[in-house]
């Protein structure tokens, strides 16, 4: 899509929230949609680590995806800098093992806590000014491991099959407002999270910066040209 694609959408003015903006997929999101000319507030634990990145058209803020008050806090700053809200995307999360031997929950509630209920949450907080926005935006960073079951913890694929309903169900109920909702769903991806694949090394994994490209494309594209479920293999697999 070039940038006189009829009804593409110019990033000029658009407000983007997008969270886990420190590192790995979220760092290179926050890269690519800046060169695009887009307003950002990046949401992060440590928002001082994102310093140098604040400025006017670009807001970094406290977001801690275990505290539920964190969601409307980031949103009203968001509103607070730029007044208006155009896209939210909910890229932060949490792997770790749990399967059917673990008697303690916690692992299982930390990752349902900040891959399901704190995009839930963010949603939540942005609906009004996505609304009011004509053509809002959401992007959920799942996972394949949230479309079919492959090797990887079951907890954090039982998260990620929960964010994918999440999605869905934010797709079908916000349509009418003018809102696409996106799900994109990697593979392994070359970050501090990437799970053992097959001995797949670094480069034969898929890059950070080509999920921003991904990203980039969907924010761009017009209400009549919505996508649900974006899966990206970096292996060959039948499905999805
Ligand atoms: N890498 C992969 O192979 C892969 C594959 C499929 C899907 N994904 C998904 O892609 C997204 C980004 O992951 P990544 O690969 O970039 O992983 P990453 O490099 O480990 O980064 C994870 C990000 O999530 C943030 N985060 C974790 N817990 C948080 C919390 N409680 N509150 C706020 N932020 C929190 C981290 O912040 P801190 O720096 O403060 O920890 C960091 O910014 C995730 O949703 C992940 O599930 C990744």
């Amino acid at each position: 899509m070039t940038a006189s694609s009829p009804g593409r959408l110019d990033p000029k003015d658009r407000v983007i929230m997008l969270s886990g903006a420190n590192r790995g997929i979220g760092a290179a999101i926050a890269t690519r949609l800046r060169q695009d000319g887009y307003r950002l507030s990046l949401g992060a634990r440590s928002p001082q680590s994102m310093a140098e990145q604040q400025g006017d058209d670009c807001l970094c803020q406290p977001f801690d995806a275990l505290d539920p008050e964190s969601p409307q806090a980031w949103a009203d700053a968001t509103m607070a800098k730029f007044g208006r809200i155009d896209g939210l995307i909910n890229n932060a999360g949490a792997a770790a093992p749990f399967g059917f031997e673990d008697g303690d929950e916690a692992k299982l509630d930390h990752m349902l806590e900040v891959n399901l209920k704190a995009p839930y949450r963010l949603i939540r907080a942005a609906l009004p000014h996505l609304r009011a926005s004509g053509s809002g935006r959401i992007v959920n960073i799942t996972s394949l491991a949230g479309i079919r079951y492959k090797r990887v913890s079951p907890g954090y694929a039982i998260s990620k099959f929960a964010a994918m309903g999440l999605s869905s169900a934010a797709r079908s109920l916000l349509w009418d407002d003018g809102i696409r909702v996106t799900a994109v769903a990697p593979g392994p991806v070359n970050t501090d999270m990437m799970p053992q694949m097959g001995g797949l090394g670094r480069e034969e994994v898929t890059q950070p910066e080509t999920i921003a490209d991904v990203v980039a494309l969907i924010l761009a594209m017009p209400n009549n040209a919505s996508v649900a479920t974006v899966p990206i293999n970096a292996v060959y697999e039948p499905l999805p």
